[in-house]
């Protein structure tokens, strides 16, 4: 049986949903959030170390002013009213990408993750305005600063992942096969899950079967 310590999420499908069930995209997005909290108690359960939740791209900003507000005030408003309580669950919340948002949800971010820092239970990293070849580009250009010797092990630290071990398991919603720019780096070794699901529709049964699935592939990782 295969440890798990880390499932990485591309959270797809939530537009389309919306439209089909509300005539509206936003619609989805709230339906989104609903499926978040179901991941993410069924990830204690799990026991699982590392959540990592694609959240928002660097290149979703070419997505209408009207979608893009509606999706940070629902983080906003989701950070508000459960961050103590995630804090209670010994849950520790850590932002990868960069953050360039509103100064009220710029502070926000850090004071949850100031408050969540010592927590040690379960660890999700919440992709938002993430990008993995921006990641890449400035990784190099920290190691070219610093006249670091160029490996494996020093590259990785320059990673907004850094201390963060590589996701055992990808699963993207939503019935689309591509990476979308997450993580590519990390995935290298990853057992990729491509559910035809859209991210408000798939539940804690898909959850688990998922990783059902997975504690039983035989993982090589080159070797025989
Ligand atoms: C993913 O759902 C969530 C975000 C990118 C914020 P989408 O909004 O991409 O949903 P679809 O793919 O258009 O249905
Ligand atoms: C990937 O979904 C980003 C997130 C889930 C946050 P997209 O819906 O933005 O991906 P593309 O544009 O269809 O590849
Ligand atoms: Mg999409």
């Amino acid at each position: 049986m295969n440890p798990l310590n880390h499932v990485a999420i591309i959270m797809d499908g939530n537009g389309r949903w919306g439209l089909k069930n509300k005539k509206s995209r936003n619609a989805g997005h709230k339906a989104g959030l609903k499926t978040v909290e179901k991941i993410i108690k069924e990830s204690l359960k799990n026991k699982v170390k590392h959540l990592t939740l694609y959240a928002f791209s660097t290149e979703n900003w070419k997505r209408p002013k009207k979608e893009i507000n509606f999706l940070f005030n629902l983080l906003e408003n989701f950070l508000q009213n459960r961050i103590n309580e995630l804090h209670k669950q010994d849950i520790k919340l850590k932002i990868i990408g960069v953050k360039n948002f509103s100064s009220k949800l710029n502070k926000l971010l850090n004071s949850s993750e100031k408050k969540t820092s010592k927590n040690k239970k379960l660890q999700i990293n919440l992709a938002l305005n993430y990008g993995s070849k921006f990641e890449l580009i400035n990784a190099f250009k920290d190691l070219h600063k610093n006249k670091d010797k160029i490996s494996e092990k020093n590259f990785s630290k320059y990673l907004q992942t850094k201390n963060i071990p590589d996701p055992d398991i990808l699963i993207r919603t939503g019935n689309t096969k591509r990476l979308s720019n997450f993580l590519l780096w990390q995935l290298a070794y990853a057992e990729i899950f491509f559910e035809k699901k859209l991210w408000p529709d798939f539940n804690e049964r898909d959850y688990n079967k998922i990783i059902k699935n997975f504690r039983k592939i035989k993982r090589n990782f080159g070797n025989i």
